[in-house]
């Protein structure tokens, strides 16, 4: 299978047990992954937390653990698909499955941390970019994580974006004004 196959992710809880298999993901992405207590930090989110798996093909190839911050705001804390299954979509069904769970809940914002433009990275300008055509809008970069590491939040204001994750969106260039 190929890079823009189409495919079906469905999307499940995590199982008891299934946080070692997060941890791997995270493990087997150095590119993104690369700092240990980061990693351990994460692997206990994921087991603290609500973590949503996806399937392709009846294998798990992926996760989302979302934090719900307070009654108007929840956060994607962090999310990571094998690369042998990036560009399949998987992607974009966990960030729909988010944006679900936080309208369930009453949350107005959906937010997002990770690594901001002022660093030169490939790897994450492609995620950057996977975040903006799933419907979010950078909204400042800032020292959360230290001057070496810029933190880059994104926001998708839930109200008034609609269902902008569904299959048929495609990229939207990044930096691109999302207004209400
Ligand atoms: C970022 C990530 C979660 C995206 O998951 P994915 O399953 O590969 O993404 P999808 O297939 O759902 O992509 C949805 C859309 O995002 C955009 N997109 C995704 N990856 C992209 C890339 N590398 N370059 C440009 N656009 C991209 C495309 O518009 C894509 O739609 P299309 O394939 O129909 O054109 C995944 O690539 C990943 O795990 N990356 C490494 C870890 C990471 O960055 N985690 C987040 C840390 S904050």
């Amino acid at each position: 299978m190929s890079p823009g196959d189409v495919v079906n992710p469905v999307v499940r809880r995590l199982r008891p047990g299934e946080g070692a298999e997060c941890e791997a993901v995270l493990r087997s992405l150095p590119a993104w992954f690369g700092i240990e207590q980061a990693i351990l930090d994460y692997r206990r989110d994921v087991d603290t937390l609500e973590t949503w798996v996806a399937e392709i093909d009846g294998r798990p190839v992926g996760f989302l653990t979302l934090k719900h911050h307070n009654p108007h705001t929840s956060e994607i804390q962090v999310m990571a698909i094998r690369e042998e299954a990036h560009r399949r979509g998987a992607g974009r069904a966990l960030v729909a499955k988010a944006e679900e769970r936080a309208r369930e809940r009453g949350s107005t914002f959906l937010e997002v941390k990770t690594l901001g433009p002022s660093r030169p990275d490939p790897n994450y300008d492609e995620t950057r970019r996977f975040y903006v055509a799933v419907g979010f809008s950078p909204l400042e970069e800032n020292s959360l994580w230290g001057g070496v590491n810029p933190c880059l939040i994104l926001v998708k204001h839930l109200a008034c974006s609609g269902n902008e994750v569904a299959p048929d969106t495609k990229t939207v260039s990044y930096g691109t004004d999302r207004l209400c």
